[in-house]
């Protein structure tokens, strides 16, 4: 069912992909529908150009014949369409339960646009449920860690972390980091921790996305909904 929803997501987004557009093209199962509808775009005659957010993405989205850039050749961007892991009403989103944040921010933060595919079932009041991930240097793992602690604390937040894939085989992300889960139920005040969470030295990213979407397509039972 949630899977269904996803599709329909995605192919009410790739509605809005126009002629001649650079995309940001975003990681998971939601994105990877965005992907395939997309690529049935192209093949029938669609002319676009994306950045994908993770090697998973690009493998796809060449399967799919839909041509490929960077952003060292094509800095800005018209439009990113990315699924996220939670999102709010203002459209403060979580992102990075497929490991793929850093890319995903950075491609959303040089596009124009952000549009967000998701099942209604990620569509919460306060984001903080899912848990934050965010993403470390390895090296000085233990010191970012008690900084970490700390950042949470001063936050008034629980202190609940969990190295991604274990002490004996850490996951890896696309840029060679960890990312660390951060299990917060609730995330009141999202700017500040994103503020403090950035002040620690040996945090590459954090999974949340603050003013980055303008649009998101939520598809429920009833149909897809617009929130903006
Ligand atoms: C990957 C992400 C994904 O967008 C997020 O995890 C949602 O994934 P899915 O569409 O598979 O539910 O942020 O880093």
């Amino acid at each position: 069912m949630s899977d269904e929803l996803k599709r329909l997501a995605a192919e009410r987004a790739v509605a809005d992909v126009e002629p001649g557009m650079k995309l940001g093209i975003g990681t998971g199962s939601t994105a990877e529908h965005f992907v395939r509808a997309l690529g049935q775009r192209v093949r029938d005659g669609l002319d676009v150009i994306g950045v994908p957010t993770s090697e998973r993405t690009a493998e796809l989205a060449k399967a799919e014949g839909i041509t490929l850039t960077t952003l060292e050749e094509m800095p800005e961007l018209d439009l990113t369409i990315d699924g996220a892991d939670e999102l709010d009403p203002q459209l403060v989103l979580i992102k990075g339960g497929g490991g793929a944040l850093l890319r995903e921010k950075i491609v959303a933060a040089a596009s124009k646009r952000m549009i967000v595919i998701a099942d209604v079932g990620k569509l919460v009041d306060v984001v903080g449920a899912y848990p934050l991930p965010i993403e470390v240097i390895p090296f000085g793992l233990g010191a970012t860690w008690k900084a970490l602690e700390a950042c949470l604390v001063a936050n008034d937040l629980p202190v609940k972390m969990a190295l991604r894939g274990g002490d004996e085989h850490p996951f890896v992300t696309d840029g060679g980091h960890y990312i660390i889960d951060a299990h917060l139920e609730r995330i009141p005040h999202p700017a500040c921790l994103a503020d403090d969470l950035t002040a620690v030295p040996g945090v590459v990213e954090h999974g949340m996305f603050i003013s980055l979407a303008t649009k998101a397509y939520v598809a429920g039972p009833e149909g897809v909904i617009t929130v903006e």
